[in-house]
């Protein structure tokens, strides 16, 4: 059996995207587009390693004005959706309901496309996605570790990945922008000013923090801070779901580290298939792709 199969072992194609084989349930993954949406839930709908741990940390401190004593984990502050376990406790959750997603705009409630709720979609530069994603799966357990980049190069442009194709996963949702609640931001954008974005997030969400309450909320969602805060670094995640001996979270946090990866071949490849599917997007990203 070739590795493209084995990997493809790894997936159950649902509805034209790939869930997680013993990971993901589809009752529950289905249940999602039914449920009742409130005008305080928020929802954080990044493609994988986009920034969604670093949106959970700024979400949960701007719900509590900067204040980071409480013990509770992030991601039980604000869960994946789609994770099992969680489905009964959305409905039943108290305001506000804060969560993030991988999934695609046709699996999430229907309820957002008639500006229910408010979603944050958070993108970034997809080479630098892959590079995260490419060490990502050296330690996340539910993903197999790939045989080398080149071959996990290949795998992401095809889309036979977690999240499928970039491109789709970023296009679609933008072209519901006009029908939902929509703040969309790059992570770039936050690593050149975290305190803009995070103002701009803040106001978003409709909330009122001090300059002084915005600050803490920035100096805890530092990529070095974040890094040393249990409740924010992934560390807790039991062993049996990340190999925290090969590899974490909190790997670099930096623009650019594709260009310690990628070949000129590779880059020059990429960026060809870049143009053509993001021709008519009618954002500009801040991100150099070259
Ligand atoms: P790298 O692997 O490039 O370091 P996700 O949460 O969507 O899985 O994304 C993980 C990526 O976001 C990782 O990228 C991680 O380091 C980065 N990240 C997490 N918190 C961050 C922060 N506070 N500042 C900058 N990058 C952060």
């Amino acid at each position: 059996m070739d590795s493209a199969a084995d990997f493809k072992n790894n997936f159950v194609s649902h509805k034209g995207f790939n869930l997680i084989r013993g990971t993901h349930d589809l009752e529950e993954v289905d249940a999602i587009y039914n449920y009742d949406i409130r005008d305080s839930d928020v929802f954080v709908v990044t493609y994988p390693k986009s920034g969604t741990i670093w949106m959970q940390q700024i979400l949960r401190l701007i719900e509590a004005k900067g204040d980071m004593t409480s013990e509770e984990l992030n991601f039980d502050q604000v869960p994946w959706i789609e994770l099992p376990g969680k489905g009964k406790k959305f409905e039943e959750a108290p305001s506000p309901r804060m969560r993030v997603t991988h999934l695609p705009y046709h699996l999430m409630p229907r309820a957002l496309s008639q500006k229910k709720g408010k979603v944050i979609y958070v993108a970034r530069n997809p080479k630098d996605v892959l590079v995260s994603y490419y060490h990502f799966h050296k330690f996340a357990t539910m993903l197999e570790t790939p045989k080398d980049f080149n071959h996990f190069f290949e795998r992401f442009i095809r889309g036979d990945v977690y999240g499928n194709s970039w491109f789709d996963h970023l296009k679609t949702w933008y072209s519901h922008e006009d029908h939902m609640q929509l703040f969309f931001i790059t992570y770039e954008e936050m690593i050149q000013d975290l305190l803009t974005s995070v103002r701009r997030i803040s106001t978003f969400l409709g909330k009122d923090l001090t300059d002084a309450q915005l600050a803490h909320v920035v100096t805890l969602s530092t990529f070095q801070n974040m890094r040393v805060i249990p409740q924010a670094n992934y560390e807790m995640v039991p062993d049996d779901l990340l190999n925290h001996h090969n590899g974490t979270f909190m790997r670099k946090g930096t623009i650019g580290d594709w260009k310690n990866h990628f070949t000129v071949a590779q880059s020059e490849a990429f960026d060809r298939v870049f143009q053509k599917e993001m021709k008519d997007f009618p954002v500009s990203f801040v991100w150099d792709i070259r």
